[in-house]
């Protein structure tokens, strides 16, 4: 069929800056007349859209099917020539990387706002990610946001619209549309990756003393971990909850950790379940976390990475490099050290980690806001991680047949090898801008006067005595493309090698979010109950100076974190 292209008038919108991970606002911002027109246009006016091929969906959320079908349309009108879509507009990040990726499209629409709630009150996301597979580029999404500031019309096709229930080919006016199977090629690529029959023996093996339980918080996750867990490992129905997603996450907040995955703590603690695992609404996030076992986003990575052998994709094609975000505990920088890899430190935001992927510099990175991932995609993977943990437990307990190994005994023999840095997390979210502009003001002007280095600092309550050795803001040169992010946290560290980092986050939709992050750092011959302490305990006394130092709660007026991970 044929539709007229029509031209309709539009005036700019204030603040359609891609963050971090795209555009992420309230849906009701997103629902005002023209704008999700307006910024869908200024994408297509960024990129090459004549004849291009655009992967489309995202992680179900309400608003997303409005927002298919808007794509669609304007996509059409400016020339795209074919859509890959997921049946009902649904892809998981991950999914949708992989098919950017496998499909060698021009690049794709992602629709998501994360680990952000869903629903007619909160949060949407439109997202556009590049050829290899990962987010777009400061210059792309520059781009795409000088263009939303002047925009004077955008162009739809006046089509009605397309189902998207069915798998198969059609076209829409003059593109062509192809509705996939959301979980198929994702499926296909986590085979390649790991040793499905050795975990499913492993599991088959085990099946009363290590139980498992995914919790996909009724995010995209669902159907992709029935098709792993069920389908493929030969699991009970029950070892899934939450699987079916629903478009405002059954009301909850859909982010992996331990405040907000609640139902994973308490199903795991109650059904005494040795393994359990949660992801995100998009599922690009994950959380590991089993009965009295809780691995940080820090030490899974780093423990991926010391066993990366037992897992075939890197068997096969070698380890290249190593990586973390700079907020990331320094646990990885310890493996890369040992194993005599390249390793590297960059700013918050997957995005950095690609061109290292695609260099070949890089095999595999973490963030400590439960993101894990390598270079079989570009963006981080959280059902992958899961599987990760799963085949590395598998290959452990294959070589010990009398004692089965679960997740706290590979953390004990991580910190007996590498010693171990406790990390946490506080988040003041919501807080004002002026407060949280003042917090950082202050840091920089410790920074410019030096006043706080070599300056000694008691803890109250542990009487922990701690040493300011130096204070910078992080700054980041790309090793392959040689741009240079600023600005990205001050980094406050301690004679005994432990630190602590401020950083505004890039991904709030409404006020200001501060982290804190703490580390320090204990090494292998610390006394064994002071390596196994609980990270709370292990950072008490950091926590308290590093409260102090910042005059965190004189200039956010607020006593308590809002979540602390
Ligand atoms: C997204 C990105 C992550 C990044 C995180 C930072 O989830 O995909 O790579 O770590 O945002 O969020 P923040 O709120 O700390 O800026
Ligand atoms: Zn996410």
């Amino acid at each position: 069929m044929s539709y007229p292209v029509k031209e309709i008038q539009t005036k700019p919108y204030e603040g359609q800056k891609p963050g971090t991970s795209g555009l992420r606002k309230r849906v009701k911002i997103f629902q005002q007349e023209h704008y999700t027109e307006n910024f869908v246009q200024s994408i297509f006016d960024s990129i090459d859209a004549k004849g291009s091929t655009i992967v489309l969906g995202g992680d179900g959320r309400y608003f997303s099917q409005d927002a298919v079908q808007i794509i669609l349309r304007i996509g059409s009108a400016n020339g795209v020539s074919k859509f890959i879509i997921g049946k009902d507009g649904i892809f998981s990040t991950p999914a949708a990387s992989n098919i950017i990726r496998k499909y060698k499209t021009t690049g794709g629409i992602l629709l998501t706002a994360s680990h952000n709630p869903g629903g007619p009150n909160n949060d949407f996301g439109i997202k556009y990610n590049v050829s290899n597979g990962g987010p777009a580029p400061e210059n792309v999404t520059n781009t795409i946001f000088e263009k939303t500031k002047t925009i004077s019309s955008y162009r739809v096709i006046d089509a009605p619209p397309l189902d998207l229930s069915k798998i198969g080919e059609t076209t829409f006016g003059p593109t062509k549309v192809v509705i996939i199977d959301s979980v198929t090629d994702y499926l296909i690529l986590l085979k390649e990756i790991f040793d499905f029959s050795l975990i499913k023996s492993f599991l088959q093996q085990h099946k009363t003393d290590f139980k498992v339980l995914f919790d996909g918080l009724h995010g995209v996750t669902g159907p992709y971990a029935r098709a792993i867990f069920v389908e493929t490992l030969g699991l009970a129905e029950s070892s899934i909850q939450n699987c079916v997603p629903l478009p405002d996450f059954g009301g909850g907040h859909p982010d992996p950790n331990l405040t907000y995955a609640h139902s994973l703590v308490e199903a795991v603690e109650k059904g005494n379940i040795q393994f359990g695992a949660a992801s995100d609404g998009d599922g690009d996030r994950n959380m590991i976390y089993g009965k009295g076992a809780f691995v940080t986003p820090s030490d899974s990575v780093a423990v991926i990475a010391q066993w990366a052998d037992a897992i075939p994709y890197f068997k096969k094609g070698g380890v290249k490099g190593l990586a973390r975000s700079m907020p990331t505990s320094k646990a990885i920088d310890l493996v890369a050290q040992k194993k005599g890899l390249e390793y590297f430190e960059v700013p918050t935001g997957w995005k950095f980690f690609g061109n290292l992927m695609d260099a070949g510099r890089l095999s595999i990175c973490g963030e400590e806001s439960f993101g894990t991932g390598s270079d079989h995609i570009r963006e981080k993977d959280g059902l992958w991680a899961v599987v990760a943990w799963l085949n590395i437990l598998a290959a452990a307990n294959a070589n010990s047949p009398n004692k089965l190994i679960g997740i706290n005994d590979l953390l004990k023999e991580f910190y007996s090898i590498y010693g171990r840095s406790f990390f946490s997390r506080y988040d003041y979210e919501e807080v004002s801008s002026e407060g949280a502009n003042s917090l950082v003001a202050n840091l920089d002007q410790a920074l410019t006067s030096g006043s706080l280095n070599n300056t000694e600092h008691v803890s109250a309550s542990t009487s922990n005595k701690f040493v300011i050795s130096g204070l910078y803001n992080f700054e980041y040169k790309d090793p392959i493309d040689h741009s240079v992010s600023k600005n990205q946290g001050h980094v406050i560290t301690f004679s005994d090698g432990s630190r602590v980092v401020f950083r505004l986050s890039g991904t709030g939709s409404q006020g200001a979010t501060v982290r804190m992050y703490v580390e320090r750092y204990l090494a292998p011959n610390a006394p064994a109950e002071e390596l196994n302490r609980s990270a709370a305990e292990g950072l008490k006394g950091l926590i308290e100076v590093a409260l102090e130092v910042s005059k965190l709660k004189h200039y956010l007026g607020r006593d308590e974190p809002t979540v602390i991970t």
